[in-house]
């Protein structure tokens, strides 16, 4: 697992741009795992600037997102297809069809999970899947107790969970859904590159946990460090319970360039 520590969000954004235009080069038909949330906003900024001026193409990629609330209207702006529409997708130039999310009204739930790993699977995988974490230490929607083997199925929300986001739904607890679909932990971790962006000294604690903790269902996001590529990507805040921070920055700065992100 690679930390990086830097200053603020809009550093964050450009590196992980930097990591996401570095695979399109290499890879234009590249697929992406796309979180929602607030977390990522930073780095879909800076790739539709990218995008805008020319120096990135999402043609021919194709993206998944990660999860989606269970029962929420087509239409509601707070659905996670509305919500990656309107704050990454739309402001790109991916091909029309080439961003799907787990159907949340689906009628057969457990058919339309299957359905979803299996697209992900005939799209080759996921190369690169940006992740947030929560701060009881999920990612996707992987609540603490979940499967490190999981695939993409039906969760219940915490409650915590869902006051965290009712700042998404004009502060209205009542109004969160309860239940969602999620990828699953084992969905996650076959994704070829993961990188996770957390700000905020709220996610202190389970940025400690994911990455000095031990690997526990309890913080599910522990379960990346049995991955081979994973990049951390935190402002001081969230760093700030990171008992080896020094270290991290020590090996951040002396890099070889050559390694990348
Ligand atoms: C959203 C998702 C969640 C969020 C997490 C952090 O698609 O997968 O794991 O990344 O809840 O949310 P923010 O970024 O809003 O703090």
């Amino acid at each position: 697992m690679e930390i990086v520590i830097l200053d603020d969000a809009r550093d964050i954004g450009r590196l992980g741009a930097d990591a996401v235009g570095a695979l399109l080069r290499r890879r234009p038909d590249a697929v992406l795992g796309l979180a929602t949330g607030s977390s990522p906003l930073a780095v879909y900024d800076e790739l539709a600037a990218r995008c805008a001026a020319g120096e990135v193409s999402f043609a021919r990629a194709r993206g998944f997102t990660l999860d989606e609330y269970v029962g929420l209207a087509a239409d509601h702006p707070e659905s996670y297809r509305n919500v990656i529409d309107t704050a990454f997708v739309s402001r790109v130039d991916f091909a029309p069809g080439t961003v799907q999310g787990p159907d949340g009204l689906a009628a057969d739930i457990p058919a339309a999970c299957a359905a979803y790993e299996a697209d992900i699977a005939a799209a080759g995988g996921i190369d690169l899947q940006i992740l947030g974490i929560g701060t009881d230490g999920h990612i996707g929607f992987n609540e603490p107790g979940s499967s490190l083997a999981s695939r993409t199925r039906i969760k219940t929300l915490t409650r915590q969970t869902r006051l965290d986001n009712a700042r998404f739904f004009d502060g209205d607890l009542d109004a969160v859904p309860t239940h969602c679909l999620t990828q699953g932990l084992g969905t996650i971790m076959s994704a070829r590159h993961a990188v996770l962006i957390a700000t905020g000294a709220g996610k202190a604690e389970a940025v400690h946990q994911m990455v000095e903790g031990p690997v526990s269902a309890m913080w599910p996001g522990t379960v990346l460090q049995h991955h081979p590529h994973v990049t951390v990507l935190l402002d001081r805040a969230a760093a700030g319970r990171l008992q080896l921070a020094e270290y991290y920055r020590e090996t951040y700065r002396s890099k070889p360039r050559w390694q990348g992100l």
